[in-house]
């Protein structure tokens, strides 16, 4: 039996998914991206289909949803809106640290509201002089009494000011390097938090990007995630899952993509005949959807590989095939949806029609959560040790 196959329930989750995307999500893409509003509808939407944060557990009142079930939903979401596929890719980015390394008290406190559809969960590591280099961050917290003082600036936020938690990585014991940082749970409401203006994007608009601004935002010591000093690990660990959903949303963007263009192609005459009848476009077209089916079996796997991890199985090459499926998945979403824009000539290029918007959502997916060269390291070192 094929190891990442996806069974009968995770075609039926797909079918579920894409009937929401269709419905009330694909109509709205295109004005979301031209307002760049958050599409508080669309999150609605998703929470009466439950399909928000699938991957909380049962025992936190979630959905329960293994990785790939997660995947699938982000697929189809992004399939029809990168931005909105953002709502159930970041709420399992904020929530993970909670899941792998948080007391029972923080998971029982946090994760129910986000599975009940009251609050979404975003995660801040990055700052201004932190990106690739994210064990250089400033942010601090200091310990006074039985509370943490946090100071800094988090930057590039995905969903800031939307989401009403946070897990920030802060320097605890300067010096130490990445052994001296440590996670935390931060409320939006928290005295002292507050946001940047919108960062104007190239795409995903209708996700604020943000800064987090943190001055001296006291918060109580229990609302460390796991022991101090493990925070930069906990960071990476996470992103060992969730940069499969990432990959994720870039199979989606580029699926998008292709079906918009197959079926332009055999709409669109030329010569008296359809363009799809020229096998120079026959060629584009087979090479866009091998590439996706590629990148989409190494998803799938590195899915199944991640639902292991998370259930006590730890994977030894979990962290090589995170990188390495959203570096495939994230640069065949730009060939693709590039060449989609190709396909359409100069309607392409235009945003009367979706693959414009598509080929620019698909750019980000090769930056954030680490860019493809920072994966490119992460899967040498992988290799190498
Ligand atoms: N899991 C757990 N621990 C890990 C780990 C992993 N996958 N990888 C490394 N570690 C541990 C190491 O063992 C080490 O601990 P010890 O010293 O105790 O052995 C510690 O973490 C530091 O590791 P490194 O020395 O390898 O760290 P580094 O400073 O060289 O950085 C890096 C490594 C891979 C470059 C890392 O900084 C990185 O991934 N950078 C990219 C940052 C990134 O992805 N940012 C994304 C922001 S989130 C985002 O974009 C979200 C969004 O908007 C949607």
């Amino acid at each position: 039996m094929s190891f990442y196959a996806p069974t009968e329930e995770h075609e039926m989750l797909r079918e579920t998914a894409r009937a929401v995307a269709d419905e009330k999500i694909a109509p709205r893409a295109a004005e979301t991206d031209e307002t760049e509003e958050f599409p508080s509808d669309v999150y609605k939407s998703l929470v009466a289909a439950d399909l928000h944060a699938v991957h909380v557990p049962e025992e936190y009142g979630g959905a329960g949803a293994d990785a790939l079930a997660t995947v699938i939903v982000i697929e189809e979401v992004a399939r029809a809106c990168a931005a909105s596929s953002l709502i159930p890719a970041v709420n399992k980015l904020g929530t993970v640290p909670l899941m792998l390394s948080a007391s029972e008290e923080l998971k029982q406190r946090y994760l129910p509201p986000v599975a009940r559809g009251e609050a979404m969960f975003s995660y801040a590591l990055s700052e201004a002089d932190a990106g690739s280099d994210a064990a250089a961050m400033k942010t601090r917290a200091e310990l006074d009494g039985d509370h943490y003082v946090l100071n800094g600036t988090k930057m590039w936020i995905t969903n800031a000011g939307v989401s009403d938690y946070y897990t920030v990585m802060a320097v605890t014991a300067p010096g130490e390097g990445a052994r001296g940082i440590s996670a935390f749970v931060v409320e939006k409401s928290d005295e002292g938090v507050s946001f940047g203006p919108k960062e104007k994007k190239l795409g995903i608009k209708g996700s604020p990007t943000r800064q987090v601004i943190l001055e001296n935002v006291r918060i109580p010591a229990t609302r460390m995630i796991g022991e101090p000093g493990t925070g930069f690990k906990t960071a990476l660990a996470t992103l060992d899952h969730t940069r499969i959903t990432i990959a994720a949303q870039a199979l989606g963007i580029a699926q998008g993509a292709l079906d918009y263009a197959l079926g332009y192609v055999k709409e669109r005459k030329q010569f008296g005949k359809p363009i799809a009848d020229f096998q120079g476009l026959q060629f584009m077209l087979a090479d866009m959807a091998m590439k996706l089916e590629a990148a989409r079996q190494l998803t799938y796997h590195a899915a199944a590989k991640s639902e292991l991890a998370m259930h006590g199985q730890p994977q030894k090459d979990l962290t090589f095939l995170s990188s390495a499926a959203k570096c495939a998945a994230s640069d065949a979403a730009m060939e693709i949806t590039t060449d989609a824009v190709q396909l359409l000539g100069g309607y392409g290029y235009t945003r009367e029609f979706p693959v414009e918007r598509m080929m620019r959502d698909a750019k980000i997916t090769q930056i954030y959560e680490g860019t493809n060269q920072i994966q490119r390291v992460v899967m040498a070192r992988q290799l190498l040790k």
